[in-house]
C-alpha cells in the first residue's frame, strides 16, 4: 500500500469498482464519506471505476470522483493502484469478477445476492477461502446490516433482551413494477438476474433473519407468481428502477412476488414476503422479532426508529416503545450528528466501506462473508424448488462446518 507524504496519515487503500449506476453511485458515496466521517485506519482512494460504455464510464468518473476509468473490467482488476475490487454490476457477472478480482491478489466488495446460483456462490466461497489464506479478505454487500437500528436491534437480540425467538418476520414490499408497461430491464431476466423479487428484496430479508436471529434457516414452504409476463422491451439503457421501453414485448422470466414461510435452526418460525407489486409501497423493508422476553419492530421508510417491548416489565404499563437510533452509543452514530438528526438509506454505504476498511487494515474476517451469501443463496435455490412444487417444505443443505444446524435439520426433516 502506497504511503501518504505525512507521518501521521493513514496507509491508502486503493478502491477499483465496476458498474456505475444505481449501486454505483451508492457505494461512490460510501467510498467518499467513510474516511471524512470516521477516523479509518485506511484512506479509501477512489483509484478508478469501471463500465462497457467509454463516454458513459468517463462521465460516472467524473461525476462520482473516481482518477480513472476503465472499459474492461479486466484491466480494472489487475491495475497496481486497486488493492479492492468493488463489484456494483447484475448477478450474471459476480462470480466471474470476484474469482478474477481475488486471483489478482484484491479484496473483494460483492454486491447481492452474491451469485445467480448455488454453483457460482459455491465457486465464489472457493476462491474467497483460497485468497483468504492470502490475507485477502472478501465480503457481500447486504447493507442494510448497516442501519443502526438494526445493528441495535442484533446487540438487543445477541444479548439476550429477547430470550428464546419464536417468530421472525419479514416483508420487503415495492410497487415499480406495478405498471404493466414498465420495460423489460436485466432485473425480470432470469439470465442477468437469477430470480426476480427473491433475489432482489428476498436475499435482504432472508440475510436479515439469518443475521438477527444469528441462525441459518434449515427449510421452507414457498409460493411465487409472475403476474405480468410479457413487457416492452427495453429502449435505450437502463439504470437502477429507471428504463423507458420500446412498442415490441418480450417475456418476464423471474417471478414478480415471492411469499414463503420457513424454520430457523432452534425451531423458530419464519415468515416472508418479497413482491416489487405492492402499490403504494416503495421500499417497505418491514420486521417483527418476537420472542419469551420481548419483541423488537422496524421499518425501512422509519430507518431511524426501532420499537422494543419488554415484556418482563409490568403489563399495566409495559408495551412498543419507540427507540430513536441516533444517540452516539448506538452502533456507527459516535461520529455522525447530535442525537435526532437522522441518518438516512445512503449512510449504510459508508457504514459498509468503514467496516470493509477496518477489518482490512486489522485482518479480521469481515461479515457478512462470502460463506454467509452462499447461505442466503441456498435459501432462495429451496424457495424456487418449494415453489416449483407449489409450497412443499424443502430442506436447506446446511454448510459442512455447521454440525449444530445439520441435527436441527435432520429433526426438522423428521416432523414434516
Ligand atoms: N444493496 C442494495 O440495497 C442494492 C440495491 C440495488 C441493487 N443492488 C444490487 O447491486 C447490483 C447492481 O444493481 P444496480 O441497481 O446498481 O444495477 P444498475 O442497472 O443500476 O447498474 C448496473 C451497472 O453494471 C454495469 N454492467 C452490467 N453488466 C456489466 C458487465 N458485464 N461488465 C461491466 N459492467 C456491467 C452497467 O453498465 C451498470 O453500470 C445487483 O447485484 C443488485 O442486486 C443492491
Amino acid at each position: 500500500m502506497e504511503q501518504r507524504d505525512s507521518e501521521a496519515a493513514p496507509p491508502t487503500l486503493g478502491v477499483g469498482m465496476v458498474g456505475y449506476a444505481f449501486m454505483g453511485a451508492a457505494h461512490s458515496q460510501g467510498w467518499r464519506t467513510a474516511g471524512r466521517v470516521f477516523d479509518l485506519p485506511m484512506r479509501p482512494v477512489l483509484a478508478a471505476i469501471g463500465g462497457r460504455d467509454a463516454a458513459a464510464v468517463r462521465a460516472a468518473a467524473v461525476k462520482h470522483g473516481w482518477a480513472a476509468a476503465e472499459t474492461d473490467w479486466r484491466d480494472l482488476v489487475t491495475r497496481d493502484d486497486v488493492q479492492l475490487v468493488d463489484i456494483c454490476t447484475p448477478g450474471d457477472s459476480h462470480a466471474e469478477i470476484a474469482v478474477a478480482a481475488l486471483e489478482a491478489g484484491k479484496h473483494v466488495l460483492c454486491e447481492k445476492p452474491l451469485a445467480n446460483s448455488v454453483a457460482e456462490a459455491e465457486t465464489m466461497v472457493a476462491a474467497a477461502e483460497l485468497a483468504r489464506e492470502r490475507g485477502q479478505l472478501a465480503m457481500v454487500g447486504f447493507n442494510y446490516r448497516r442501519v443502526p437500528a438494526i445493528a441495535y436491534a442484533r446487540r438487543l437480540i445477541a444479548d439476550g433482551r429477547l430470550g428464546t425467538l419464536r417468530h421472525v418476520r419479514f416483508t420487503y414490499l415495492q410497487d415499480w413494477l406495478v405498471d404493466p408497461d414498465f420495460p423489460l430491464t436485466w432485473r425480470l431476466e432470469r439470465e442477468h438476474a437469477g430470480s426476480g423479487a427473491l433475489g432482489d428484496l428476498g436475499a435482504h430479508i432472508v440475510d436479515l433473519a439469518q443475521y438477527l436471529a444469528g441462525e441459518p434457516l434449515v427449510g421452507v414452504s414457498a409460493l411465487s407468481e409472475t403476474f405480468v409476463r410479457e413487457r416492452p422491451l427495453l429502449a435505450g439503457a437502463s439504470a437502477g428502477l429507471s428504463a423507458s421501453g420500446g412498442v415490441e414485448r418480450g417475456a418476464v422470466t423471474v417471478d414478480d412476488a415471492a411469499l414463503f414461510t420457513g424454520r430457523l435452526a432452534s425451531g423458530a418460525l419464519a415468515s416472508f414476503e418479497a413482491t416489487r407489486m405492492a402499490s403504494g409501497r416503495k421500499n417497505a423493508l418491514r420486521l417483527e422479532i418476537n420472542g419469551e422476553l420481548g419483541s423488537l419492530a422496524f421499518d425501512l421508510e422509519r430507518l431511524n426508529e426501532l420499537s422494543f417491548h419488554d415484556h418482563t416489565e409490568p403489563a399495566a404499563s409495559s408495551g412498543f416503545r419507540r427507540i430513536l437510533v441516533t444517540e452516539p452509543e448506538h452502533p456507527y452514530l459516535e461520529a455522525w450528528w447530535p442525537p435526532g438528526h437522522a441518518l438516512g438509506y445512503e449512510h449504510t454505504f459508508a457504514h459498509q466501506a468503514r467496516d470493509l476498511v477496518e477489518a482490512i487494515a486489522t485482518g479480521t474476517d469481515p461479515a457478512p462473508s462470502f460463506a454467509d451469501g452462499l447461505q442466503v443463496q441456498r435459501v432462495l435455490a429451496a424457495v424456487e424448488e418449494s415453489a416449483e412444487k407449489n409450497a412443499v417444505f424443502t430442506p436447506v443443505p446446511t454448510a459442512p462446518q455447521a454440525s449444530a444446524q445439520a441435527s436441527a435439520q435432520t429433526s426438522v426433516q423428521a416432523q414434516v
